[in-house]
């Protein structure tokens, strides 16, 4: 690889550096998925907060029974994403997943922003389900009876401040993950059947109970905005051009949509496993986009019992799915959602933490960020650096910024990364038609631009706040590259990025 001197702007990674497996000796990530793997990874990670409580926080307070249409407009989203990714990470099937493809496709500085745009999707996303983690363990210490020590007391389940439960979470799945993803895979399989456990027993019990009566004005009359929302800031970006009110009403619906688009989150963070999957390029694009379909069945089905057993003025935005089932009697059920939502939670944070692990791996691989964090522990064979500082500012963001309030934060990072991957298979298809692809998408460059119409869409339903933090986050991104990543990119200083090497196996 000869150094590109040129401009920063200019820089792409050459394809043939992310079609192969990108490995050199000191930064070769081990086989460890197999294919049913990774269905159970994107289940893992999408099945959290999302259902357990924004779903029922969205129909309280925002879309009434017509969240059912928000999961609906959120999955489909999702969903023409997904046949984007698949047919990039097929393609590409290296961890950086979108950040890569964007290098190879539309250069380094977009690259680079992308990366970025994917450290706040985890890394934020991390923050918020270990708080939410911390509730509802706290809530279940509680059901059974369980005192927590005095002095204790204020330390666990808080929404704000310091958090001993949230500290014990994040801790202790850092050291999963440094420890190497074949220990963190068996807890995985065991936790995600015993949410799907209790996600399949809130659907069932939850349809004994439905009563159709509960969904008459599916789309409730606009009523102005939420308590919460009572400033400008507040407003989704459609609602304050068009001085409709956000909540209920179609406004409504739309606006619940992208908030519950955090549900679906996840499935894309499969395409980081790329390099430690066996046969990548076909097992990728399926694992996601089975696990997808899957998730989302059972997010239909389980918002549409929700709204069935309870009027939705009387959801409780605290404990929706509790406060459901307590409504029609089954105040057993409180303690499976508790302990579902515990363990789900658990797998959530695991996989956010992987994903976000590799990467970092890769951006500091391409020397975008210090080199050292691409280097392998010996003994783990884990970016086990990479790992420890992803871990450490989890916490400090988790300790001290309110990031229960940032939800939307994550939603919008991650849209606009879909936005750029659906731009680069149009791209792709043209300026690199002949690139060995294991999926194509289907109707391409219609399905692509309708993805990128519906992410855009799903933005324009965000708070105006979240756009204004939003691009502070990547202007300060933008500034980190220019100090740092410009000048030490490997195609800067002519390193070239770790090659291929071929005949690996299965640890
Ligand atoms: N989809 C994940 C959740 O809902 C992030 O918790």
């Amino acid at each position: 690889m000869s150094a590109d001197r040129s401009t920063s702007i200019g820089r792409r990674l050459p394809a043939t550096a992310a079609t192969g497996l990108r490995t050199g000796a000191r930064r070769r990530l081990p086989l460890v998925y197999r294919p049913r793997d990774l269905v159970v990874l994107g289940l893992g990670v999408m099945i959290g907060a999302g259902i357990f409580s924004i779903a029922g926080r969205q129909a309280a307070a925002v879309a009434g029974p017509g969240v059912v249409l928000s999961f609906m407009i959120a999955g489909i989203a999702s969903l023409l994403a997904a046949l984007c990714y698949a047919e990039l990470s097929s393609t590409m099937p290296t961890s950086g997943s979108a950040y890569t493809y964007t290098y190879v496709i539309f250069g380094e500085v977009w690259a680079w922003v992308i990366g970025w745009a994917l450290i706040l999707e985890m890394e934020l996303a991390a923050a918020v389900v270990s708080r939410a983690w911390s509730l509802y363990a706290a809530q279940t210490l509680s059901d059974f009876g369980v005192r927590v020590p005095e002095p204790l007391a204020g330390m666990i389940g808080q929404t704000s401040g310091f958090d001993l439960f949230t500290l014990v979470i994040l801790v202790t799945l850092t050291a999963v993950v440094a420890l190497g993803a074949r220990v963190g895979l068996r807890a995985l399989w065991i936790f995600v059947a015993a949410k799907l456990l209790a996600i399949g027993a809130v659907i069932v019990v939850g349809a004994l109970h439905f009563d159709p009566a509960n969904l008459e004005g599916k789309v409730p009359a606009p009523s102005g905005p939420a308590p919460v929302e009572t400033d400008f800031l507040h407003t989704t970006v459609l609602g304050a051009a068009f001085g409709e009110p956000h909540t209920f009403g179609w406004f409504g619906v739309f606006a619940a949509a992208p908030a519950i688009a955090f549900a679906y989150i996840g499935w894309d963070i499969v395409a980081t496993a790329s390099e430690e999957a066996e046969d990548a390029s076909r097992t990728i694009p399926r694992g996601m986009i089975r696990s997808l379909v899957f998730a989302t069945v059972l997010y239909i089905a389980v918002a549409l019992v929700m709204v069935g057993m309870i009027p939705y003025e009387r959801i409780d935005p605290a404990a929706p799915l509790s406060a459901a089932f307590r409504h029609v009697g089954e105040g057993f059920m409180v303690h499976v959602i508790n302990i579902g939502a515990v363990l789900g939670l658990t797998t959530v944070v695991l996989v956010l933490l992987v994903g976000q692990t590799r990467v970092l791996f890769s951006m500091a691989r391409d020397g975008l960020l210090p080199r050292g964090l691409a280097t392998l522990s010996r003994r783990y064979h884990t970016p086990s650096r990479a790992t420890l500082v992803i871990g450490a500012v989890a916490v400090l963001l988790a300790q001290t910024v309110p990031v229960l309030t940032l939800e939307q934060m994550v939603v919008i990072g991650t849209l606009f990364t879909f936005m750029f991957v659906a731009a680069g298979v149009i791209m792709m298809r043209q300026t690199m038609p002949d690139l060995d692809r294991g999926f194509r998408v289907p109707l391409s460059p219609a399905v692509p631009m309708l993805s990128v119409a519906a992410s855009l869409w799903l933005m324009m339903n965000l708070q105006l706040i979240t756009w204004v933090y939003f691009t502070g986050w990547m202007i300060f991104g933008l500034v980190v590259y220019l100090l740092y990543g410009r000048s030490h990119s490997v195609l800067a200083i002519g390193a070239g990025p770790d090659r291929t090497e071929p005949g690996r196996h299965r640890r």
